[in-house]
């Protein structure tokens, strides 16, 4: 069973053990005296954790679906909303001596990415049962079986090997040199998470467990495709020698993390797409199109989430601004100069996925 994945490059079926396999790297990576996932080989070429039969296995499940016909879902990019603060707006600050704004932006980053090993608590029904035509042999197959597993390591580390989490606290504790990190900064954005409503199930009619992870997969997804904005932010910022004290290590280390997001967008599209080219039984004996679902999810979301990151960015960094900038020379002048690097931005009003269920559906 333990053939290389290189001589199978169509194989479909995986062990768990598989798809946490890592390659045999030369050199761990350590960030910040802290032993990370992943590590490099003999060029310096770095390689993300977990991926020695995860990578080959997306591809293959992919090229099946593909095959058999179906689409794989991609998003525009142009759906991406800007970072809040931009790039010229951090760095003004920082120059100007400004450093919490910044400081709690990095570490609200480190801490949504250690939230990501929830993936590892959704509970995934019988999917065999639940879709006509049954799932072996797909992404859909290996979620409980390694692929929900890998992606959890991969964000907030595993026994005593960081993950993103750790990596973006190296990253902004170098580019900062230690900075004080604000102790409020955990709470603030909980209490925003509880503030939000929960809704009732959108699909009545299907298992609840299997809404509930389809959604969730969905919000992920869309989630890991919005940071690849964050990472390019990361990178821009964090690699000026004009702020950031090590550009090369801290950057380097964003630039890592981008890398090892990869398998996480592609093994949740591949599986969303599979399951939105089949069909699903309902629980009243009747069928539903995984499209409709599917497609209902992502319209939800991308709806809501074009609109609440700018939001939540704003409200996370301009709850404390003001007191921050005391410390500059002439913070209204500052202050003034700051919101004119401001970037308008509004959602495309298309989103390329058609809600059936929405009010305004109707
Ligand atoms: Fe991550
Ligand atoms: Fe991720």
């Amino acid at each position: 069973m333990n053939v290389a994945t290189e001589s199978e490059p169509d194989r479909l079926v995986y062990s768990a053990e598989e798809l946490l396999a890592s390659d045999k790297y030369k050199e761990p990576l350590i960030a910040n005296e802290v032993r990370c996932h992943g590590g490099f080989l003999d060029d310096g070429l770095y390689l993300s954790p977990r991926t020695l039969h995860r990578a080959p296995a997306i591809d293959a499940w992919k090229r099946q679906l593909a095959r058999q016909g179906h689409e794989l879902i991609d998003l525009s990019r142009d759906l991406t909303p800007p970072q809040y603060p931009n790039v010229a707006q951090a760095k003004l600050l920082l120059n100007h001596g400004v450093r919490e704004p910044i400081v709690r932006a990095l570490t609200i980053i480190s801490i949504v990415e250690g939230f990501g090993a929830m993936i590892r608590d959704v509970r995934v029904p019988r999917l065999e049962d639940l879709f006509v035509g049954g799932v072996e042999g797909t992404a859909l197959a290996h979620l409980r079986g390694g692929l929900f597993e890998a992606h959890a390591r991969d964000e907030s580390g595993y026994r005593d090997e960081g993950g993103h989490k750790q990596m973006w606290e190296a990253a902004r504790d170098e580019a900062l040199e230690n900075p004080k990190i604000p102790g409020d900064v955990l709470m603030s954005i909980m209490g925003r998470r509880r503030r939000r409503q929960k809704t009732g199930p959108v699909f009545p009619e299907i298992e609840p467990k299997l809404e509930r992870m389809l959604a969730f997969m969905s919000q992920v997804m869309v989630i890991e495709i919005f940071a690849e904005g964050t990472f390019e932010w990361g990178i821009e910022l964090l690699s000026d020698p004009e702020v950031s004290a090590n550009p090369k290590s801290a950057s380097g280390m964003v630039s890592y993390i981008q890398q090892d997001e990869k398998p996480h967008v592609e093994y949740l599209r591949t599986a969303l797409s599979e399951a939105r080219a089949r069909t699903i039984r309902t629980v009243d004996g009747k069928e539903i199109a995984g499209k409709v679902v599917i497609d209902e999810f992502l319209h939800r979301i991308i709806h809501a989430m074009t609109r609440e990151r700018q939001r939540d960015q704003r409200d996370d960094l301009r709850e404390n601004l003001i007191e921050a900038m005391k410390v500059a020379k002439n913070p209204k002048a500052l202050l003034e100069e700051f919101d004119s690097l401001d970037e308008a931005w509004r959602p495309p009003a298309e989103i390329g996925f058609v809600s059936t269920r929405s009010p305004a559906a109707a």
